[in-house]
């Protein structure tokens, strides 16, 4: 995601996982933002202030009457930030907000915050798990402020339960989730991925070059605007979007089953997966040999056709679930495109133009037509495949709603 123009308060209060803080202000600016880091006093004793100023290019809050003198940076810093970032959270600084308690540049700023908060608590799991800090989050959760539950792992004490900060990345993401609007709230999307495998023999199989990236970029994104999602994905190296449900396959027939087997629960169906048409007419049981049957340097490998997922679900939908698919053309897009969405009964089709650069498969970009049963046409620019999936999503959100 890009943060060009977004304005991050981080703040750091004093736990032994402030360290890995700098790696989470270092994700911030690479993605483009500007970031203004607070820190208690305790913080400082961990990690010194002079890392964060050097790495986010700004000073330092510490104190509410250095620099200008005025006393009121904290309220500049406060009203111009898009999202605030507290990590780690102690169990004093979670109880001092939770109060209104403003002693200190980091909770008198927090006090003035009146754009997205996220809490990252991080301390022992007697101290986490103590009534009093349980109450003070939800106070905190009850006022609109978002908590990232901590991990559970061996603790600076030497004990092991929750308590851990988690990793930067998930942090960042999480953080960067609350820019989205919710306007999947409430809605489960069921999103089909990657490629899929259909064995010959206990060695070779037939596949394609689908490397799941747009539709694991559909997954994400369709999380980050609220939804719960489930993704069907073929075999790839791609880690599971945050917070969505993966079911992994390889062949059609296993993709046919987790597809229809979740189909009822699905509100938007968005089928990105390059299905194989056509699969082995038997798997053999043992490697085939090159000197075997097999002469004359030919073999025939007989094969059948795959069932069509896409078209079985067009003929099972509900009227109320919206069906979306792709199609994978090297020319005549619109004409097969449309030809695909009346054959498979489908409520809009996402022509993807491959075998250009940029485009279509293993890509991190791709060149997309939208067209709806309805007529209507959305002719995107080649654009990244995190792009491509909110503009998916918005056309999604605009038939449905
Ligand atoms: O994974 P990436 O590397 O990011 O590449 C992305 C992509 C190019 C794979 C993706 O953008 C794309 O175009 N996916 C559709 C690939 C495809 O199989 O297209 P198709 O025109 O052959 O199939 C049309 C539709 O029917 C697709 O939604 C497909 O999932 C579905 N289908 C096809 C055959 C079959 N047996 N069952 C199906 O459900």
């Amino acid at each position: 995601m890009t943060l060009n123009g977004k304005h991050v308060f981080l703040g750091v209060t004093g736990g032994i996982a402030a360290y890995k803080c700098v790696e989470l202000l270092r994700l911030f600016k690479k993605a483009g933002a500007d970031v203004v880091v607070a820190m208690t006093r305790a913080a400082t004793r961990f990690v010194g202030p002079a890392t964060f100023e050097v790495l986010s290019e700004n000073p330092v809050l510490l104190d509410l009457w250095e620099g200008s003198g005025s006393g009121v940076a904290h309220i500049e810093v406060a009203s111009k930030s898009d999202l605030a970032v507290i990590a780690p959270a102690t169990a004093n600084f979670i109880g001092k907000l939770a109060h209104g308690i403003a002693d200190d540049a980091l909770t008198t700023t927090m006090l003035a915050m009146t754009c997205p908060v996220l809490i990252c608590p991080s301390m022992n799991t007697d101290m986490y798990q103590n009534i009093r800090v349980q109450k003070n989050l939800d106070l905190l959760e009850e006022s609109g402020i978002h908590i990232l539950d901590p991990d559970s792992g061996v603790l600076a004490c030497k004990t092991a339960g929750a308590g851990r900060l988690p990793e930067p990345w998930f942090i960042f993401d999480r953080a960067c989730a609350l820019f989205y609007k919710k306007d999947l709230k409430g809605k489960t999307i069921l999103v089909s991925a990657g490629p899929t495998v259909e064995a010959i023999d206990p060695v070779r199989f037939l596949s394609n070059h689908s490397s799941g990236k747009m539709g694991y970029a559909i997954a994400g994104a369709a999380e980050k605007r609220g939804a719960r999602v489930i993704l069907v994905s073929g075999p790839v190296s791609l880690d599971a979007p945050v917070g969505v449900e993966r079911v992994s396959v390889e062949s059609c027939d296993q993709m046919y089953d987790a597809m229809l087997g979740s189909l009822g629960q699905a509100d938007i169906i968005i089928k990105v997966a390059a299905v194989g048409d056509f699969k082995p007419v038997s798997v053999q049981a043992h490697k085939i040999k090159k000197n075997g049957e097999q002469d004359q340097g030919h073999m025939t490998l007989e094969l059948t056709q795959n069932k069509d997922i896409l078209k079985a679900i067009g003929l099972k939908k509900r009227t109320n679930q919206y069906l979306v698919g792709f199609a994978a053309e090297t020319r005549d897009l619109e004409t097969y495109a449309k030809g695909k969405m009346e054959k498979k009964h489908l409520d809009m089709i996402a022509a993807n133009i491959v075998g250009k650069s940029g485009s279509g498969f293993k890509a991190d970009t791709n060149k997309v037509k939208l067209f709806t049963r309805d007529g209507l046409v959305t002719d995107l620019p080649l654009m990244s495949k995190e792009k491509v999936a909110h503009a998916i999503l918005d056309a999604v959100v605009q038939a449905i709603s």
